[in-house]
């Protein structure tokens, strides 16, 4: 595992964007061979996507032959609903880049049949033969997508029930009303995700320290589901100093020193 440590949220937002951009040019992707990648929503991504715009405007990259796959989709709630997770990526990244329409899956949280929903989500991403690259956030209590503690590490798409904390923590998107909060979500598995080529992680901010703690020194357990990507053959951990705050001194110098070359986000941007 790779862990990125930069000083503030400015920075890792720079260089997760960088890291994408840097992926899907090495990828080189073409209309019959895309880039393939999984996407999450939340506070966390959104300094990541607004460096992506930026690129793109700047025609350092395009998104013209990307397909991409969200992590997850709250039930019930419409696809205009302004706190859906689709008007979500439409708000902060896909109405502001070039990427088609048709490339851009997101679970329907109203679909009739909710289980096969899922189902099909998985064999779509099978069709594109699998994802690329896949970025996630992290929930204060470790949790990846809506995997919450206790979730299978080899679960795949379902319907999952949010629990108490993840509630709480998402009121703040329904104006802190926890009664308008759904309490169930369509979510990628810890599987799905660990089938990525590649894994990007990112967690900013004190209040996800105990989770990195856990993701990055702790062993890899369910009740803290980000964990499982240290059996992933290429994940990486972007981070702030903030959510380094419950790892040890020792391995926060460690990943410091042996990344101190590659903490620079405009190095991946050159060329
Ligand atoms: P956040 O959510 O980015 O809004 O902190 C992350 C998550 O819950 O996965």
């Amino acid at each position: 595992m790779r862990v990125i440590i930069e000083p503030d949220y400015a920075t890792m937002s720079r260089w997760a964007a960088a890291y994408v951009v840097h992926s899907i040019r090495q990828f080189n992707p073409t209309k019959d061979r895309p880039f393939v990648m999984g996407l999450p929503t939340g506070s966390t991504p959104i300094g990541m996507y607004q460096n992506l715009i930026k690129l793109h405007k700047a025609g350092k990259i395009s998104f013209a032959h990307v397909v991409t796959f969200n992590m997850d989709e709250y039930v019930g709630l419409t696809k205009d609903h302004p706190q859906s997770y689709h008007a979500f990526m439409w708000d902060n990244l896909f109405s502001h880049i070039d990427i088609p329409k048709h490339n851009v899956h997101i679970l329907n949280g109203m679909a009739k049949d909710l289980w096969a929903e899922c189902d099909q989500y998985e064999q779509s991403i099978q069709r594109f033969g699998g994802i690329e690259l896949f970025v996630g956030g992290i929930g204060p209590d470790g949790h990846l997508a809506f995997n919450e503690p206790g979730s299978s590490l080899a679960s795949r798409t379902r319907v999952k029930t949010l629990n108490e904390s993840t509630v709480i923590a998402n009121a703040r998107f329904f104006d802190g009303d926890l009664s308008r909060v759904p309490r169930t979500a369509l979510t990628v598995g810890v599987g799905t995700v660990m089938d990525a080529r590649q894994v990007m992680i990112l967690a900013n901010g004190s209040g996800k320290a105990r989770a990195v703690a856990a993701g990055i020194e702790e062993g890899v357990n369910h009740m803290w589901t980000v964990s499982c990507v240290q059996m992933h053959p290429h994940a990486i951990f972007v981070c702030d100093d903030d959510a380094t705050l419950e790892l040890k001194v020792g391995t926060v110098q460690y990943f410091k020193s042996i990344e101190k070359d590659n903490l620079d986000p405009d190095k991946m941007l050159i060329g």
